[in-house]
């Protein structure tokens, strides 16, 4: 690994002492190396570095924790010959939580506490310029950080900690921090439905169970996915204000045009609009991508996706009230979206879209306050969120406090650094996020609900009936959805159940606007000279794009856009197999 080499070439240069405070000039010196190494060289190692460590902090540090392990562990055996994590814990000294704190710098070392250990994250630090949030634990406790970003791989990152352990804390000062350790920022986030399968705790991400994914083609807003990456922010909606600037370029003559706008404001100042659309997760089923080889992300399965009514303020009507004009496409490329929601660091989530889609009349882009004829729930973004139909889930920003119109792309983590597709040939240490453009319009998608993967069904049944649903981005509709039983070599189509036929009783949308989910359902006699199906289904949308047939040729490193064909293994439990 690149990033492997880097570390040891770094250990090689700088020769860091394992005793802490002695090396700080080590440090420095390696530091100021680090620094004045070519520019553009450096440009690309800090960059790597400010992303793993914006990984490691936004959650998703498995690939950092690991190199710094691996780094740890071949320094601590190069220097004693022992790995650091296999020296007794009980020969290192004790420090009071006043010694802790006067280090909090490079120069002094960079300390943290960690359950009543201590320790010592200088070498860490400075070798991640950029790394700036993990100072604002220096000198205290890394447990209310953890809380806040403790989403998955924890266990690595906790691993990599214990190398670094120093000492112990205090028992009197132990005692004093587990009284002064600030709240879990999780603690008001809302009731959940205990139906929902948990994917993460804190922040919570959670699906919809499959065999219930299917039962309505309205997705009820308490079964619907959540898909968290924050605490939720307790928003107080008699004071909510929603800020719209539009940001002209610089030098231009265009004066900066500013909106704020109360929730009343938004209910009753603007027509009211209700839209049936689809919000899907990009990561959705990406347990399968992950079965065929290993992937970094929350493992979702086919429920990261969901059908529902959303009713509020056409994002359009909106920007036009706060100046914006057809001028204005001749700078401007994107609108901006700020949640909420934020970090210790006071980070907020962001996301943006094309002014294209933000601005046209058929885009149907809400400022939504409902969900399903209700109040929009607290876990959907209430009291706006902003509905993209068609695009990936990340853009559809919950607990919304910002619209910027700019001519840039939001510099968000989730924007810049996260939600885009790769190659299946690059890996964690080829991989360059400027290289890939933003995910928005999703690729065409179906699943399998019923039955479940690992079914068995009776022989005296002569028929199974297959279901799913089937949606694809950018409002392209789908036109056909294909089921085989015998692992694609023959197939059948299934029939639709969608907006005009059955799904919600209304009238089929116009062309380009198919932002709803179709369900479909398929009954076929079961096969006699067989006990094993391989239920596969495959759908088509109204550009003839189809899904492709296996995972491999779209397999990337964070398991999005995850869209091959589905498949369910079902057994036969047959009249002679009984006997
Ligand atoms: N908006 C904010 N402010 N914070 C978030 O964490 N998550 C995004 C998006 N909007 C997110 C957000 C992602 S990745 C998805 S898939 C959808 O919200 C999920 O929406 P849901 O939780 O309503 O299903």
């Amino acid at each position: 690994m690149l990033l492997l080499r880097r570390c040891s070439s770094l250990t090689r240069l700088c020769s860091i002492n394992s005793h802490r405070h002695p090396v700080t000039p080590a440090l420095a010196s390696c530091a100021v190396r680090f620094f004045s190494s070519d520019r553009e060289e450096q440009f690309r190692w800090s960059r790597r570095w400010t992303h793993a460590v914006a990984g490691l902090l936004a959650g998703s540090g498995a690939v950092l924790a690991y190199a710094l392990k691996q780094h740890k562990a071949e320094k601590a055996d190069a220097i004693t010959g022992q790995s650091a994590a296999t020296l007794p814990s009980s020969s290192l000294p004790i420090f009071s939580q006043e010694e802790v704190s006067r280090h909090r710098s490079l120069e002094d070392g960079v300390w943290v506490t960690y359950k009543g250990g201590v320790y010592d994250i200088t070498e860490f630090v400075a070798m991640h310029p950029g790394g700036d949030k993990i100072m604002m634990a220096a000198g205290g406790s890394v447990e209310p950080f953890w809380a806040l970003y403790a989403v998955h791989n924890q266990e690595h990152v906790l691993e990599m900690l214990s190398e670094y352990k120093a000492s112990h804390l205090r028992a009197e000062d132990q005692r004093k921090q587990q009284s002064l350790n600030p709240s879990d920022p999780f603690s008001s986030d809302p009731e959940r439905h205990p139906v929902l399968r948990i994917n993460n705790l804190k922040p919570f991400n959670a699906e919809t169970p499959p065999e219930i994914l299917t039962e309505s083609y309205i997705t009820p807003s308490v079964l619907f996915f959540k898909r968290n990456h924050l605490p939720v922010p307790n928003v107080d909606p008699a004071t909510y204000k929603l800020q719209i600037e539009i940001n002209g370029p610089a030098n231009s003559e265009r004066g900066g045009g500013a909106l704020s706008l109360s929730l009343d404001d938004l209910k009753n100042k603007f027509p009211k609009h209700t839209v049936t659309a689809v919000v899907q997760c990009a990561g959705n089923r990406r347990s399968d991508m992950h079965k065929a080889k290993p992937v970094k992300g929350l493992n979702w399965g086919i429920g990261a996706i969901g059908n529902a009514t959303w009713s509020g303020a056409k994002l359009r009507d909106v920007l036009q009230a706060a100046g914006y004009s057809l001028d204005d496409s001749k700078w401007a490329r994107h609108v901006q979206f700020e949640g909420l929601d934020q970090d210790v660091g006071g980070t907020t989530y962001g996301a943006s879209i094309p002014l294209r889609k933000a601005i046209s009349e058929d885009g149907d882009c809400l400022l939504a306050y409902e969900m399903n004829g209700e109040v929009l729930p607290a876990d959907h973004g209430f009291p706006i969120r902003v509905i993209v139909p068609g695009t990936v889930g990340a853009r559809n920003v919950k607990w919304l406090g910002k619209i910027i119109v700019s001519a840039e792309e939001s510099n968000s983590h989730w924007q810049q650094n996260d939600y885009k597709g790769f190659s299946p040939s690059t890996d964690w240490d080829t991989v360059d996020y400027k290289s890939a453009p933003a995910i928005q319009e999703l690729p065409i998608q179906s699943a399998i609900t019923v039955p479940a993967d690992g079914a068995v069904v009776d022989r005296s049944e002569e028929e199974v009936t297959v279901k799913g649903y089937a949606w694809s981005g950018g409002g392209r509709e789908v036109v056909r959805v294909d089921v085989s039983i015998d692992g694609g070599n023959t197939w059948k189509i299934a029939q639709l159940k969608g907006s005009n036929d059955g799904g919600d009783g209304g009238t089929a949308p116009p062309p380009g606007q198919a932002w709803a989910w179709k369900l479909w359902e398929l009954t076929v006699p079961l096969p006699e000279d067989t006990e094993k199906m391989e239920i596969v289904c495959k759908a088509v949308d109204s550009s003839y794009n189809m899904q492709p047939d296996t995972i491999m040729p779209i397999w990337n490193l964070r398991g999005v856009l995850s869209n091959a064909w589905h498949k369910v293994n079902v057994r036969i439990q047959g009249e002679e197999e009984d006997q």
